[in-house]
This record gives structure tokens, sequence and C-alpha cells, in this order.
């Protein structure tokens, strides 16, 4: 439904600031340009961006190293996900409406590709409206946007392992942008959770539900106990922590390691054994993020804002990720007055 305090739509042959890089390379390769607004053709909608988050695989795409398929037309946008406010609606929309605060993924494989000179990071974005669903109650968008990655631990916990109240849940790397909802998960499953993070994190992963707390650089899988289900971020040797599996445990990874060994030990767990890996990579649609927008709210899970910059400061933005020992989600705001 349409708010009384909706923001206004542009006006015909307005501009906006963007996110965008005119060749593959470091962060300074990263500038803000000006670029039409974009209309909403039909099925799409206008987003007014609130707030988009910082990924890994943004800082992959702008170096170059998957040119392969996002190809060499210039300049490319930056930005995958966002929340904010629909401006304007394009033919045929009937299920969202001007005013609704919405959040989701652009398809940026699709956007890298076409050559579009924006993606999400930027001050509108035009999304089919099928892929948008309303944001979680009571968060600003930056909030939103640090929980949205979260979905993949929704996807591990709750489809992939079927992780139930009462079983003992490890999380590798509980305080970055999915290990942090997934201990929150965990704990609000009613799971017994065990974390590894690094020292500084300890603190934190205790304050977001862990029950055990432990440093990754000083504990060995070795170290361990049994886990009914272990959800994966870090990657690496995966082989070694699915010994620790109990009868009928399951293993999740959302982290593919490009390194061959943890690819094969994953691949031949996938098709073999008791104990399997499994690997997905996430491709929520709108059934699953309000799925996770309710249980946000019912679980009262919390965002974890691990930095805050202007569209201006991508290149910062990404210098920062890249250079690690962050927590939780960077955030680039923009239409956010929280
Ligand atoms: N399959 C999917 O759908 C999907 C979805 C989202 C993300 N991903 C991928 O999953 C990976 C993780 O994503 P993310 O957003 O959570 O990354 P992130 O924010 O960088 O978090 C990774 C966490 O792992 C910790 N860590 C590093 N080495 C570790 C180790 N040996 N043992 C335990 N923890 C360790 C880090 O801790 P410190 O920083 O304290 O060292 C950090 O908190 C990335 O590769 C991302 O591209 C996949």
């Amino acid at each position: 439904l349409s708010t009384p305090h909706a923001a206004p739509a542009p006006l015909p042959g307005a501009t906006m600031r963007a996110a965008q890089f005119h060749r593959y390379g470091g962060p300074e390769v990263i500038t803000t340009g000006i670029v039409p607004v974009p209309v909403p053709r039909a099925g799409e909608v206008l987003i007014r961006v609130g707030a988009v988050s910082l990924n890994g695989g943004e800082v992959l795409f702008r170096s170059g190293k998957l040119r392969l398929l996002s190809g060499r037309r210039f300049p490319k946008g930056l930005g995958v996900d966002y929340a904010g406010e629909i401006v304007a609606i394009g033919d045929g929309v009937a299920d969202v409406a001007v005013g609704d605060q919405v959040w989701g993924f652009i398809n940026n494989l699709k956007f890298a590709a076409s050559g579009a000179p924006a993606g999400s990071a930027a001050e509108y974005v035009a999304v089919e409206s099928k892929r948008v669903a309303p944001m979680p109650v009571g968060k600003s968008p930056s909030e939103a946007v640090a929980l949205l990655v979260g979905t993949a631990a929704l996807t591990a916990l709750r489809d992939k392992a079927a992780l139930q109240p009462g079983e003992r849940l490890l999380v590798r790397g509980g305080t970055g942008g999915v290990g942090y909802v997934g201990v929150q998960l965990g704990h609000a499953f009613g799971a017994h959770v065990t974390t590894l993070v690094s020292t500084p994190k300890m603190d934190l992963a205790r304050s977001l539900g862990a029950d055990i707390v432990l440093d990754y650089r000083t504990t060995r899988p070795e170290d361990l106990g049994e886990f009914d289900v272990i959800l994966d971020t870090a990657g690496s040797n995966m082989s070694a922590y699915r010994k620790h599996l109990s009868r009928g445990g399951r293993m999740v990874t959302i982290n593919f390691s490009p390194l061959w060994a943890g690819a094969l030990t994953t691949l031949v767990s996938v098709i073999h054994g008791r104990r399997r890996i499994r690997f997905f990579e996430g491709r929520p649609i709108r059934a699953d993020l309000v799925d996770y927008a309710s249980i946000i709210e019912s679980a009262s899970i919390r965002a974890l804002i691990g930095g805050t910059h202007d569209l201006e400061d991508m290149a910062g933005a990404q210098r920062a990720l890249e250079a690690g020992g962050s927590h939780g989600k960077r955030v680039i705001r923009l239409h956010d007055q929280a």
C-alpha cells in the first residue's frame, strides 16, 4: 500500500549518482558516475535505494576475475542487493505499490553482462517486481541490507540441514556476514551453538547467542567434539571438520573453496559417504525473503553493521572489505535517514 509520506518519483530525464568502474583493476578504478535514472519497464519497479551492502563477489567482479561471465562492456555498475522504497511502477505490476519498503537482490550477472551503467549501488535501481519483498519491520535500510545475505544461513540451517531443537551446531566464522546470522538463527531454533571466530570477536559471538566460543587460530579440528550440524563459511580444511559429524550429522558449506583439494573433498562427499558435505549457491526468491523477514521479526535477529560508507567512498569500502578483520556486513548508505 502507498504511504502518506512516500518519496516523490524522479522527474523524467533526471540523473543520479552511481558507483561504476570503466576497466577491471584495483579499488582505484571505482568512480561515482552521473547516469540517467532508470525508467521501470513492464513488470519492473523503480526503487529509491536506502542502502546496499558490500559483498566479496563484487570485489572479484571489479578485479576482472569473473570477466568470462561479466564481459568487457564498460562502464559497469556495482551493488547486488538493496533496501529502499518503491517510487514508481512499470506496466502490469500489481503485486507491489508505490511507497512499499522493500528489499532484495538484483540479477547481478545479468546486470554485469548487459553493460548497464549502474547496479544497485546507485540512488535508484529498477528491478523486476517478482524479485522484491517487504523489508523486515522495524529495521532501517542499512540494517536490512546487513541482514540480507543471511538468507544463506537460513537456507543452510533450515532447508539443507533441517536443524532441530537440542542439536549441536558448529558455525565456522560466527561473526562474518553469513555466520553472524547463522549463530543467531541456531540459537533461535533451539540448538546448542558452538562457533569458531578470531580472538577479537569472541565477546561479540557470545552476545549473538553462541553457547561456546572458540578461537579458530588456536583450536584444531581434532580438539572439537561431535556436532549434528556444521555450517561452514570458511571453506578450508573441510574434510577435517566433516569427521566431527555425529551419526546422521549434516555439514553445509556456502564457501566452495577454489582450491582443488577443497572442491574435490566436497564433490566426493556429495556423491559418497555417510557424512556428506552439502554445498549450495543461494538464489533466494520472494517467498524466501518473506519467510526470512518474518523470522527476523519474530526471533529478534539483530543486524551487525561492520562499517558504514557513503556512495563516494565505494573504493574505500572495498579496500576495507579486502583488508578483512571486520564483522557483520559493511554498508553503503544512500537514502537512509536512520
Ligand atoms: N553460497 C552462497 O549462497 C553464499 C552466500 C553468501 C556468501 N557466500 C560466500 O561465503 C563466504 C563467506 O561469506 P561471508 O559474507 O560470511 O564472509 P565474511 O564476512 O568475510 O566472513 C567470513 C568469516 O570467516 C572467518 N574465518 C576466516 N577463516 C576462518 C577459519 N579458518 N575458521 C573459522 N572462521 C574463519 C572470518 O573471521 P575473521 O575476519 O575474524 O578472521 C570471518 O568472520 C564467502 O566466500 C562468500 O562469497 C556464499
